[in-house]
């Protein structure tokens, strides 16, 4: 793929490594530029990497109103070397294909995306934050664009890539436990829906359901499956939990549930962690009864933006709460946390192809 450059002239640019004083938060700032690129004729076309700034979009175009739209979250670290390096695009790109398949979007080819994002990140290296815990968050995105009313698949789309300098997703970082609603009245997906997919409009349909958790005083819903039997995901995350022989267990993937890259890699990373990682059909009432018997002793969500995160509690809709554990961090979590990051940031070696340094063009 060939990618033409219009970039920031020098005084627009930054010009020295990102240090912030404070957190810098998630998703908030962006860097320099965006990588953009058209869907017109049939083809992918007139790959660019421009200066970051809104797009001229017909108010007729079909994402605005029917909301075929899709995204991927990835991450990229700098290691002790002072070089970037990327996280298993590859996954991303692969996935935004088969979310782009459930949409009716048109694939674009891995290694274009990947050399997308690589590409961008090269020109807004500078923007790397020089600070702990943080990374550079990718977000890259399609929608349609073809004017026109019709409900049908749009003949027209951009695909563009923006980068977020990033801390940690939870104000309060890894050191607390979040509190889970477990909601009978919110659902995420259906079977045959999209909800395996990362279709912009499920998480729009989840803002409900996040506002009712808000008003528990939880930081997410627990989603169960349309019979309210089954535990299925929580907000932008798998959901796991841990016996007290240590097994880790994810709930297995169906159709209605977004194949998380972190729960895979954690799948995966199995034998270095020395415990069994595996997926079965979690129901909800074997579920509580577990952690009240003392059987599952940690539990939480595995995602892109929140990494690992500890769930300490759960409320129902009628105010119970159930606690695992003592409702504290716990050490199974820890060390799974360590080494997933610790692999992240170049600290030990992960399996062959997960981090990749971003080309340098000069
Ligand atoms: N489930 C949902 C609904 C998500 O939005 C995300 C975030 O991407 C995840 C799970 C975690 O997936 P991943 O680990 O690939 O980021
Ligand atoms: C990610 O983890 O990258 C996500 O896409 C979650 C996002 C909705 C905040």
């Amino acid at each position: 793929m060939e990618i033409s450059y219009r970039l920031k002239n020098a005084a627009e640019r930054r010009q020295q490594q990102f240090e912030p004083e404070g957190n810098v938060g998630f998703g908030k700032l962006r860097t320099d530029h965006m990588f953009v690129m058209d869907y017109r004729d049939g083809k992918w076309c007139d790959a660019r990497i421009v200066p970051y700034g809104p797009f001229e979009m017909a108010p007729g175009a079909m994402c605005l109103h029917y909301g075929q739209a899709i995204f991927e979250g990835a991450k990229a670290f700098m290691h002790e070397d002072g070089e970037i390096y990327s996280f298993r695009l590859d996954q991303n790109a692969k996935r935004m294909n088969s979310s782009a398949d459930i949409v009716c979007i048109p694939n674009i080819p891995e290694a274009w995306q990947v050399q997308a994002i690589e590409a961008l990140i090269d020109v807004d290296r500078l923007w790397f934050p020089k600070q702990q815990g943080a990374c550079l968050y990718i977000r890259p995105f399609m929608f349609a664009t073809e004017d026109r009313l019709s409900v049908s698949p749009s003949q027209a789309y951009t695909f563009c890539v923006m980068l977020s300098p990033s801390g940690a997703y939870y104000g309060a970082g890894f050191g607390e436990a979040i509190r889970l609603l477990i909601s009978k009245t919110f659902h995420r997906a259906v079977s045959g829906g999209t909800g395996a997919s990362k279709a912009a409009g499920n998480y729009a349909a989840s803002l409900r359901a996040g506002k009712a958790a808000a008003q528990f005083g939880a930081a997410q819903v627990l989603y169960l499956d349309a019979t309210n039997t089954q535990i299925e995901e929580a907000g932008a995350m798998n959901h796991f939990h841990i016996l007290k022989c240590g097994t880790v267990i994810i709930p297995t993937f169906t159709d209605t549930i977004l194949q998380s890259i972190t729960s895979r890699s954690i799948m995966e990373l199995a034998p270095l962690l020395g415990c069994e990682v595996r997926q079965e059909t979690v129901t909800l009432d074997k579920f509580i009864a577990d952690i009240e018997s003392g059987e599952i002793i940690e539990a939480g969500g595995f995602g892109t933006a929140a990494v690992v995160s500890p769930v300490g509690s759960y409320i129902f809709e009628d105010g119970h709460i159930i606690t695992i554990g003592d409702g504290k961090v716990g050490k199974h979590i820890q060390r799974i946390y360590q080494l997933y990051t610790d692999i992240q940031l170049g600290k030990v070696k992960g399996p062959e192809g997960w981090v990749r340094p971003v080309p340098r063009s000069c």
